[in-house]
């Protein structure tokens, strides 16, 4: 059975779909609990629960992991998804940007991993994945501290790797390049929001999911 954090929109929800078209058991979890009963509704025929979840709190995505136990006795996969990106000139000093970049991006993910950790390794296997970003392989300007989460996150999946191997438990990370979801709605800068369009966008429609 898989879990998946940020499941309501964009790469989230088409996992969604395309694990329930494979037939598997699913939790799925994020802010808006609205989006996520309207996607568990349109899957027809799929063993999927949602639950309301920030992943900025550790009780709530205890509570998700605590769900799927209690539903289906074990966590196969957990899929930490849930991501902003509010890009931004340093100079800008988006300080309460960046502490929300910290709190999701990075201990969103970490809020995941401590919670489901403990029921993997008492079951002696399990698979924890990421969606990390190129921005977590190069650093461009203007996405600086997206890109410090991202680079967090790659380095927290390894240390996992590392940490857990012996416990048959794997990490992976994903990395994409742009793919136009709703991600880029949260850029409050005007500068980065024009870059976004002018540089990015092209290659994130063609990418479209
Ligand atoms: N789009 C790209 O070009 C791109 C490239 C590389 C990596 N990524 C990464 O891909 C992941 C998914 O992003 P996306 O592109 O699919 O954008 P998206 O459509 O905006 O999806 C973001 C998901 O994260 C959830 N989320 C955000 N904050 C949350 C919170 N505090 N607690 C729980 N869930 C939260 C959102 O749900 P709610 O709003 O309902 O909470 C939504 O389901 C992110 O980690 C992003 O950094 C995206």
């Amino acid at each position: 059975m898989v879990v998946i954090l940020g499941a309501s929109s964009g790469s989230g929800e088409t996992t969604v779909r395309l694990l329930a078209d494979k037939g598997a058991k699913l939790v799925i979890a994020s802010r808006r609990e609205e989006k996520l009963r309207e996607l568990a509704d349109s899957l027809e025929g799929c063993t999927v629960a949602y639950k309301a979840a920030d992943v900025v709190s550790y009780e709530e995505v205890k509570a998700v992991i605590d769900m799927a136990v209690e539903l289906y006795g074990r966590v196969d996969v957990l899929y930490n998804n849930a991501g902003i990106m509010p890009t931004a000139p340093l100079i800008e000093g988006r300080r309460n940007e960046w502490q929300q970049l910290l709190d999701i991006n990075v201990m969103g993910v970490l809020n995941g991993i401590s919670a489901v950790l403990p029921v993997m390794v008492k079951q002696h296997s399990g698979h924890i994945i990421a969606t990390d970003s190129v921005l977590g392989h190069h650093v461009y300007e203007n996405s600086t501290v997206y890109c410090g989460t991202k680079f967090a996150v790659r380095a927290i999946m390894e240390g996992l790797r590392q940490e857990h191997r012996m416990d048959n438990i794997k990490s992976t990370i994903i990395s994409p390049g742009n793919v136009a979801t709703d991600l880029y709605q949260s850029i409050q800068s005007e500068s980065a929001r024009q870059a976004e369009l002018d540089f990015r966008m092209p290659y994130a429609r063609a990418s479209r999911f």
